[in-house]
């Protein structure tokens, strides 16, 4: 049933407690996290969580992760075990999405974890995000807020851009401060699932070895691992050293600099904070038949999951 509106809620008490209102009703509410906004339903709502599916276009066999206001509310659907509970108190609040066995009984919709014997975690370090999880008092199942294969939404105009019409409402918070997804990490065994926010290295530290990637042999294929993602409408080429004709140039640092940059100074943060705007920025100036060539990002820290984006923005489309 398509919605007349989306509403767009203020960052207020009000707001908040609107948009709280809506989710125990099992309405749709955007809200900002601090690497993206995302497309929250109560996860223990499985027509709430259908609709989830349903507003982005998404397949059914994507398994959702749930957003709770800290650790304590996390151990109520999830079982922590010791290597958990140290990357929880090193990582949380903040951009790491743990994926842990799912706890029995809790209520929690099936559909959330897609009949997996596992459920992905996270306690969003953005204060609007925990304040309306708090209001909310459940687990929030959020993907990015954006039609699936679509580039994620890091503003609350973004949002509306995709989902007008098929969500309830979005409390804008302004911009996302970290713009990539969480990194997410199975934890038992330790395998890096989607490099995100908390870069590879600081997991690496806090757990004493380096990790694996991967996964389809243990864990669902996360949209994040299909080739195609991400994806612009303007075809996009990647390392380039200067834009060809018809080709919006997007550069980074000063050695590769561009009218439209990732980051003039070459600072990985700043990149990453305007990555999915920028995307979406150079995909009007190239306009029809126009085309999009990025700069060469280095491959570390925050690097790792912006190029990790890159490359599904330029894989063959499906
Ligand atoms: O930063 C983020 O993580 C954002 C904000 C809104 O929190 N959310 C986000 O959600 O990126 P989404 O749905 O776009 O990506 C979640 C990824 C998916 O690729 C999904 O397959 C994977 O997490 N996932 C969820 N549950 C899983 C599980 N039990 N095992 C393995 N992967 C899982
Ligand atoms: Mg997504």
């Amino acid at each position: 049933m398509p919605l007349a509106e989306t509403r767009l809620l203020p960052a207020s008490p009000e707001g908040l407690d609107e948009a709280a209102a809506i989710l125990r009703a099992g309405g749709l509410v955007a809200f900002p996290t601090e690497t993206v906004y995302g497309l929250g339903g109560d996860a223990t709502n499985d027509r709430a969580v259908a609709r989830i599916f349903g507003a982005k276009g998404r397949p059914r066999f994507n398994p959702l992760i749930i957003h709770l206001p800290d650790l304590a509310a996390a151990r109520h659907w999830a079982v922590f075990d010791a290597r958990a509970e140290a990357l929880a108190a090193a990582f949380w609040p903040g951009p790491l999405t743990l994926v842990l066995p799912l706890r029995e009984g809790t209520g929690l919709s099936p559909l959330v974890s897609a009949g997996h014997p596992t459920v992905a975690v996270r306690v969003p370090a953005h204060p609007l995000a925990r304040d309306l999880l708090t209001r909310f008092g459940g687990p929030v199942a959020a993907p990015s807020a954006n039609p699936s294969g679509r580039v994620s939404p890091t503003r609350a105009a973004h949002v509306i851009e995709g989902l007008s019409g098929r969500i309830e409402a979005v409390v804008d918070g302004g911009p996302c401060a970290v713009g990539v997804e969480s990194t997410i990490l199975s934890v038992d065994p330790p395998l890096l699932l989607r490099p995100g926010g908390v870069p590879v290295e600081a997991l690496e530290a806090a757990l004493g070895h380096s990790l694996a990637t991967g996964g389809s042999a243990t864990a669902p294929n996360a949209p994040g691992q299909l080739a195609s993602h991400y994806a612009p409408v303007a075809p996009v080429r990647l390392n380039a050293a200067y834009g060809e004709a018809g080709e919006v140039f997007v550069g980074f640092g000063p050695a590769a600099p561009g009218a439209v940059t990732l980051s003039a100074s070459g600072d990985l943060t700043e990149a990453a904070a305007n990555l999915f705007h920028i995307l979406r920025a150079a995909d009007r100036l190239a306009g029809q038949g126009g085309r999009i060539a990025f700069a060469p990002v280095p491959e570390t820290g925050l690097g790792r999951a912006i190029n990790d984006r890159l490359r599904r923005a330029a894989a063959p489309r499906g």
